[in-house]
């Protein structure tokens, strides 16, 4: 059964660029509410632990440095079919191959670099969100 919550990150590339505002007024603009958020940086054991089911992938160094460059925004979003609903405003992994009008499309340069991270499971969101937030910084 769907939980209606989601987990995001906007990527240190997004946050650099200065795009945090806009892809949040595009989150609550689609009819997201934000539940949990908080602006921080991933250490490199987070950074591998957060990732560990790609550890074997020949990206994972690459995605660990990256992921651990500089400050993210982090957040638990709700909605109905929320990550589902989630992946479809984001768009596609890789920039190229994402819709106009979502938010990689927009705001993201490249497959690494892709300026917002949304769960692809509502299992995966529910432990996405608790590496993350502890229950009394959920609202
Ligand atoms: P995300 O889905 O948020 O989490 C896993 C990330 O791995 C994914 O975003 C991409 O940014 C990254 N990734 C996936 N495929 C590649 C690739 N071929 N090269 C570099 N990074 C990748």
């Amino acid at each position: 059964m769907s939980t209606n919550r989601t987990f995001t990150m906007i990527k240190p590339d997004a946050v650099k660029n200065g795009h945090i505002g806009a892809i949040l007024e595009k989150i609550t603009a689609a009819g997201f509410k934000i539940v949990a958020m908080k602006y921080t940086q991933l250490s490199l054991r987070d950074a591998q632990e957060f990732y560990g089911v790609h550890r074997e992938r020949p990206f994972f160094g690459e995605l660990v440095e990256f992921m651990t460059s500089g400050t993210i925004v982090a957040a638990i979003l709700e909605k109905e079919n929320a990550v589902e609903d989630f992946r479809a405003l984001i768009g596609a992994t890789n920039p190229a191959d994402a819709a106009e009008g979502t938010i990689r499309k927009m705001f993201a340069n490249s497959i690494g670099e892709n300026a917002v991270h949304g769960s692809d499971s509502d299992e995966n969101a529910a432990i996405e969100g608790s590496f993350h937030f502890s229950g009394r910084e959920i609202y």
